[in-house]
């Protein structure tokens, strides 16, 4: 069986370090896996360092695409991609989550007649006036396969009549939280030392919606200094597309800690030790439950909606005084329980392709 995985941001790079593992893990009929980075995300802080701490090889292709707008984007990687899987000749390819890259990858090889699989699929806001979930979207109603992380997302496949493709295969993210965690405690670093359990909270920013919103990243922003100055020392490793637009703003902070982008093991190490942690990505929200610190989220809504059982995480949208607010509640979340598998998501997945191959 020969696999293309595409991927092209952050958090993808971490669902293919499972997928990776569970390759190499096969015996019997070999997987062939080819790794196709589409070059979305290109800062050295932001792709290279995750192949590095995730143990991957470098990828088998790299599409050089680089940042434009979503159509530009979008138009370049499938421009790259079709050539490459024409040459390639994949069983399936395997998209990850919901970026540009996914959608790139979906459009094209659905196109191609490719068979496609989707990692992470099922998940859904209801908010299409986010890029991730018209990408989400396009990628489950053109995939062969869908590997859902939770009932929840099998659930919202059936609503769209898609259960007939869906497999349940548990959260690759949580198999990567198992399989890291003894790392990142072992390696330590000077994040790590500085920053004491329970001492701080950690906060993370970059979605359009409040990026590319003024009144909404000033309220979110006013809500960390605030907290910044009235409850723990907020630590904020700061996303290139906030820095940009902050920068462009003319913000300066009163209080908050910015730091550059964390490597994964870094992030994993300050998401355990944080007293709470405010962000507007799914996947730190996820992190949050995955290590039982309670969550607040920058966002009316989230895809991630069983994190919200017992309090664990909180919607605060851009609401100062809601952020403020709940940041000062924190210690009354959980107690979580477990919703994410059982860490064998990546050994799933690749089971599931071989059963539909
Ligand atoms: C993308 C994903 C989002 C995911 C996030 C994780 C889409 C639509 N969004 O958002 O779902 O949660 O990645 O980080 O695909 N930039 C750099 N260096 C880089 C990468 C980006 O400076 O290495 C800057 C560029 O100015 C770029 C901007 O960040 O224009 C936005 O990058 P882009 O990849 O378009 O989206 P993200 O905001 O990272």
């Amino acid at each position: 069986m020969k696999i293309v995985s595409i991927a092209g941001a952050r958090p993808q790079f971490v669902k293919l370090a499972v997928i990776c593992r569970a390759v190499a893990a096969q015996n019997g009929t070999p997987v062939r896996h080819v790794v196709v980075h589409t070059g979305q995300h290109y800062d050295a802080g932001m792709s290279d360092v995750f192949f590095q701490d995730l143990g991957m090889n470098p990828p088998d292709h790299h599409l050089g695409v680089g940042s434009g707008s979503h159509g530009e984007q979008t138009g370049e990687m499938m421009k790259r991609l079709e050539p490459l899987l024409a040459s390639e000749k994949p069983d399936w390819v395997l998209l990850y989550g919901d970026t540009n890259s996914t959608l790139a990858g979906a459009v094209v090889a659905a196109k191609m007649s490719l068979r496609l699989a989707h990692v992470e699929a099922g998940l859904r806001s209801y908010n299409r006036r986010m890029p991730e979930e018209l990408n989400r979207i396009v990628a489950d109603h053109l995939s062969d396969l869908l590997l859902c992380p939770t009932p929840v997302a099998m659930e919202n496949l059936r609503k769209e009549g898609l259960c007939g493709r869906a497999v349940l295969t548990g959260d690759v993210m949580f198999d990567a939280a198992l399989m890291f965690r003894e790392q990142a405690e072992k390696r330590g670093g000077p994040l790590a030392d500085a920053w004491q359990p329970r001492t701080f909270a950690l906060a993370t920013v970059h979605r359009a919606e409040n990026t590319d919103e003024p009144d909404r990243l000033r309220n979110i922003f006013e809500a960390l200094d605030r907290i910044a100055e009235t409850v723990c020392p907020v630590v904020l490793p700061l996303h290139p597309r906030t820095r940009k637009v902050l920068m462009a703003s003319g913000w300066t902070g009163r209080a908050i800690h910015v730091i550059p982008p964390c490597s994964y093991l870094e992030m994993m190490l300050l998401e355990s030790r944080a007293r709470f942690i405010l962000t507007d990505s799914g996947g730190v929200q996820k992190e949050a439950y995955f290590v039982k610190v309670p969550c607040i989220t920058l966002r009316d809504e989230t895809e991630w909606s069983e994190t919200l059982q017992n309090r664990c995480n909180v919607l605060a949208g851009a609401d100062q005084e809601k952020i403020v607010a709940a940041a000062g509640n924190a210690g009354h979340a959980g107690p979580w329980t477990a919703v994410y598998g059982d860490g064998e998501a990546g050994l799933n997945t690749i089971a599931a392709l071989r059963s539909h191959g």
